[in-house]
């Protein structure tokens, strides 16, 4: 039987996306702007099986259920409808880092699937339509099909900004817990909008703070993107915050304490949050190692993850009937 593998990354948003203009097709109310990054990876495998009755999701090593399970099917829903077949699949899935922690493993976890399922169903799509199909699962998914830097505009289509080698920006991915994140992103976002008194006036400011990271990146101008960066996060944390919904842990703070004192030493470094724990730090390749080493011994980093701008999602296998 037919099988696709694809590969993908996680991307993180330096302008976040965060509450969404039509619940139905998952259109972001904001447009977002992320770098994709190398380094972390998920592989997901589909195999079609005319035998099967249902679908079945193997994720990292473990039967899947549950939500990670209806999500996964309903993707694949989407793709058969296309395909129009109704041939059951075989799914495996695998992260090289933490599942559902605010790492990103949604993003780059959709968008190895839909390409995955996409190859196996014998559809050829451009990335667009891919990315489109997997942003119904997952709005941040259609970002990892884009190499270097990525937009994702409020109809919900994603394209390139510009490519890896743009900028000499690193990624030190500062992990402080291996385990699930406390509020999933599309709850975070439902309750901010409806209870976040900051909520209008997030929706006010993101794009403006989009249009001033995307001038960052053309004109290579670094310090304008960490900073653009930094408030974008915090504007993000600060709604959802109000709302009662917070991702902050003790660690997160002190991750952020030490990007302050080295940028009060001289170092141009900035940081960034998603829906989880997990601090991200913007640097330039030039400061790189000497604020991983800060990083890794701040209290409460398990350890630092170092990454680039990577590629885009792509197949790297498949086999037809
Ligand atoms: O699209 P989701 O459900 O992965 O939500 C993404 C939310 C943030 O990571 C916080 C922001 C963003 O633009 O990626």
């Amino acid at each position: 039987m037919s099988s696709g593998r694809a590969i993908a990354h996680p991307n993180i948003a330096i302008a976040k996306y965060w509450g969404k203009k039509a619940i139905s097709g998952n259109i972001p109310a904001v447009p977002s702007l992320s770098v994709t990054l190398a380094g972390m990876t998920t592989t997901t495998d589909v195999e079609l099986d005319a035998a099967a009755k249902i679908d079945t999701l193997v994720l990292d090593g473990e039967d899947a259920r549950g939500d990670a399970l209806t999500r996964a099917v309903a993707l694949v829903d989407r793709v058969r409808m296309r395909a129009g077949s109704n041939v059951r699949a075989r799914i495996t899935s695998t992260n090289d880092f933490p599942t559902a922690s605010g790492l990103a493993s949604s993003a780059s976890g959709f968008a190895a699937l839909a390409l995955a399922a996409t190859r196996a169903y014998g559809l050829d799509l451009d990335a667009a339509d891919v990315a489109s199909l997997a942003r119904e699962s997952s709005a941040s998914a259609a970002r990892s099909f884009f190499s270097g830097f990525a937009a994702l505009d409020t109809d919900g289509v994603a394209h390139q900004v510009a490519p890896p080698d743009q900028l000499d920006l690193r990624v030190l991915v500062c992990v402080t817990s291996e385990g699930p994140k406390a509020v999933g992103s599309t709850s975070g976002m439902i309750v901010t909008a409806k209870n976040s008194p900051f909520h209008a006036t997030w929706l006010a400011i993101a794009p403006r703070i989009f249009d001033d990271v995307e001038a960052a990146i053309r004109t290579k101008d670094f310090e304008r993107l960490g900073v653009a960066a930094e408030a974008s996060a915090f504007a993000m944390h600060g709604a959802a915050l109000a709302a009662g919904v917070s991702y902050f842990t003790d660690a997160t703070h002190a991750v952020i304490g030490e990007v302050r004192a080295l940028r009060n030493e001289g170092m141009l470094v900035f940081v960034t949050m998603d829906a989880g724990p997990h601090v991200k730090v913007l640097v330039l390749e030039s400061d790189r190692a000497k604020c991983a080493e800060r990083m890794e011994s701040v209290p409460g980093v398990l350890r630092v993850i170092q990454t680039r701008p990577g590629e885009g999602a792509k197949i790297v296998e498949e086999t037809a009937s």
